[in-house]
């Protein structure tokens, strides 16, 4: 195989098993020092990628005896100005993920110190270099990697032989740390940062990268050239680097993406769909129309000659295609009871608002599972004016009310409170209550009663932060026991890996665990079908149902949606990517969907709501076939 990779990949299912990989290798090395009494110098990464790593390793401390008194710890990273104890600091971030729940000597552990004044920094960073150097240098380095390329905080123009310094934060970052920090305005504008050089100084380096999110900046710090503008290629000169990489974010390395312009394939249906498809937008011709030559001229004569001729390769795949358009969302005429999971108070419209509408038309018994609040994405100020209104609203009917609740507890709180901070539950609970209304007014302007809509409110999610809980079995359960309730034949769940807090794969999470239960214990196994969230769209390769809409339809989706008034104008976490509204992307993606299939010579629809079939048992499968290394 030809590999176009510069730096030694390994792809894992998912970022479970790249973390449980990585903690034994920082096993491995904590072990060989301490059998020949020497220090492990572990140099370490903040964000959401490592956070899988340290619980290992707090597992392998608490139920193996991983004894953690020999290592000595150097943190990449830390935001300047900002304080130990502020909420978004890497020093309180690595005490609560790792540092608290260990026995790493407190002497032994580095980050670099937000709080030093402007005139110590040249100071503290010199000092920061002698101390690695004293240590004897870092056996092992973790890193995650930024949007912009970034390892550390290293942006876009870090030199090869950079050392620890204070650096200007890209406009990515900020972007992409402004949820942590409630927002882009409240993040800081620069940050301390091991250089480029200090990081490739390191013996080992483990590069960690998850979500889909991640891959078009994977592969250029995998596939392109060294440059200062991603400074994550830089991996690629060390002697012992690696990327450790989920299935998504190595999806747009070309092996995943295209691997026929890498080697000989073994061409199952899928791979073959994938080809046609990928070969008719690149010459931009309608599949019926791609010839013999277009696949010989770009790197597809394998595929022609196992097919023997384009002709029937085009009718099939174009065939398959044709099928997965459909009015039935069920996919049946019988009537269906349907059960709709929501990860969100709106994922639901936002996603298959159409489908949802098309069912209930259709005569399905439908309900919607809302699995978390959302409370976390409601404007304080719309809070205070719902409080200002059950108050005046009392005054004038002469309603009983403890006003101290709502003065001292909401509208004081509400005035005093710093960006970041966590609600009182009092002020948790109320934007509960506005995101669950809005939800049973968008669910009965689709067709449905307020008994069709049911609140999960799952434990991992009420920590008030931004950060959440794992799931635990008090989550599955209140998922099992709706299944158990409803007893549902097709089920409808958000197949999100990569939404930006994570929130959508831990609902993802719940759903199997509690699917997998449900089936076990003896009942009918319903269909489980998986819509994308707000972020992303299915490809035309992996879409199984695409169901179409008019555009009186996708106006009276539109205005599904606008029921969802604490998100409208402008959502509290709209994620880095995409400053539109939700329902500006969700009518934009089921448009593109419809472009798509238009454009590869299928019928021409207005937009279409894109499903796949969830594939079960398929995940241990791509273990095996995905955990691979780079051939040269
Ligand atoms: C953190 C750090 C950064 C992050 C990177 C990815 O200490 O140095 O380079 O690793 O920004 O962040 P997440 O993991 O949050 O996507």
């Amino acid at each position: 195989m030809k590999s176009l990779e510069k730096v030694p990949v390994r792809i894992f299912a998912n970022d479970s098993d790249v973390s449980v990989a990585v903690a034994h290798r920082i096993r491995e090395i904590i072990l060989a020092k301490q059998a020949s009494g020497r220090q492990a110098v572990l140099g370490l990464a903040t964000g959401h990628t490592p956070v899988k790593v340290y619980k290992e390793l707090i597992r392998m401390h608490r139920e193996e005896g991983l004894d953690f008194s020999n290592v000595v710890t150097f943190n990449l990273d830390e935001y300047w100005p900002i304080e130990r104890e502020a909420l978004q600091s890497y020093y309180r971030w690595m005490h609560e993920n790792l540092f608290d729940s260990v026995n790493i000597p407190a002497e032994n552990i580095h980050i670099p110190r937000g709080d030093v004044s402007e005139n110590e920094i040249d100071q503290h960073c010199r000092a920061y270099e002698e101390a690695i150097a004293a240590a004897g240098g870092i056996d092992i380095q973790l890193l995650g990697i930024g949007r912009s390329g970034h390892v550390g905080f290293n942006e876009p123009g870090s030199r090869k032989s950079s050392k620890t310094r204070r650096i200007h934060l890209d406009v990515v970052t900020r972007r992409d740390a402004a949820s942590d920090f409630f927002g882009e305005e409240n993040v800081p504008e620069m940050a301390i940062t091991m250089g480029v050089g200090s990081i490739l100084a390191a013996r080992e380096l483990c590069l960690l990268a998850f979500g889909e999110h991640k891959a078009p900046i994977v592969k250029r710090a995998v596939e392109g050239d060294i440059s200062d503008s991603v400074a994550a290629s830089y991996l690629q000169e060390h002697p012992n680097a690696t990327i450790f990489l989920d299935e998504a974010a190595a999806a747009s390395l070309t092996r995943m993406s295209k691997p026929w312009l890498v080697g000989r394939c073994k061409w199952d249906d899928k791979l073959k769909r994938s080809a046609v498809i990928w070969l008719s937008q690149e010459i931009q011709k309608p599949i019926l129309m791609l010839t013999d030559e277009d696949y010989s001229e770009n790197g597809l004569y394998d595929l022609i000659r196992e097919c023997k001729g384009s002709y029937h390769l085009n009718i099939d795949v174009f065939r398959y295609l044709m099928k997965t358009i459909t009015g039935k969302p069920t996919g049946e005429n019988d009537k269906q009871k349907v059960l709709v999971f929501s990860p969100h108070p709106d994922d639901d419209v936002i996603c298959m608002g159409g489908s949802i509408m098309r069912m209930i038309e259709r005569g399905h018994e439908v309900h919607i599972a809302y699995m978390v609040s959302g409370c976390l994405s409601v404007f304080d100020h719309d809070v205070e004016r719902y409080a200002e209104f059950v108050r005046e609203f009392g005054e004038i009917f002469g309603l009983p009310q403890d006003s101290e609740v709502i003065d001292k507890q909401v509208i004081q709180f509400l005035r005093s409170k710093k960006p970041g901070h966590v609600d009182t539950l009092e002020v948790q609970k109320i934007k509960g209550l506005i995101r669950r209304k809005e939800a049973v007014d968008a669910a009965k302007f689709c067709g449905l009663s307020e008994n069709q809509t049911h609140f999960l409110e799952l434990p991992f999610y009420n920590t008030g932060k931004v950060q959440k809980l794992s799931i635990s079995n008090a989550d599955v359960k209140a998922v099992l026991d709706i299944l158990n309730e409803l007893q549902p034949t097709v089920i409808f769940a958000a197949g999100d890996m990569s939404d930006p807090h994570g929130t959508h794969r831990l609902c993802l999470e719940a759903v199997l665990k509690a699917f997998d239960e449900y089936v076990a214990g003896g009942n009918a196994k319903p269909e489980l079908w998986l819509y994308r969230g707000a972020w992303q769209e299915w490809s035309p390769e992996q879409i199984e149902r695409a169901v179409p809409m008019a555009p009186d339809e996708l106006k009276k989706k539109r205005y599904a949606i606008f029921r969802h008034q604490s998100q409208k104008d402008r959502a509290m976490f709209p994620g880095p990517y995409d400053s539109r509204e939700f329902w500006q992307r969700s009518e934009d993606r089921n448009k593109t969907t419809a472009q798509t299939y238009d454009s590869l010579g299928l019928p021409q629809y207005y937009a279409l709501e894109a499903f796949v079939r969830y594939p079960l048992g398929r995940s241990a499968q791509w273990k095996d076939e995905l955990e691979t290394v780079k051939e040269e």
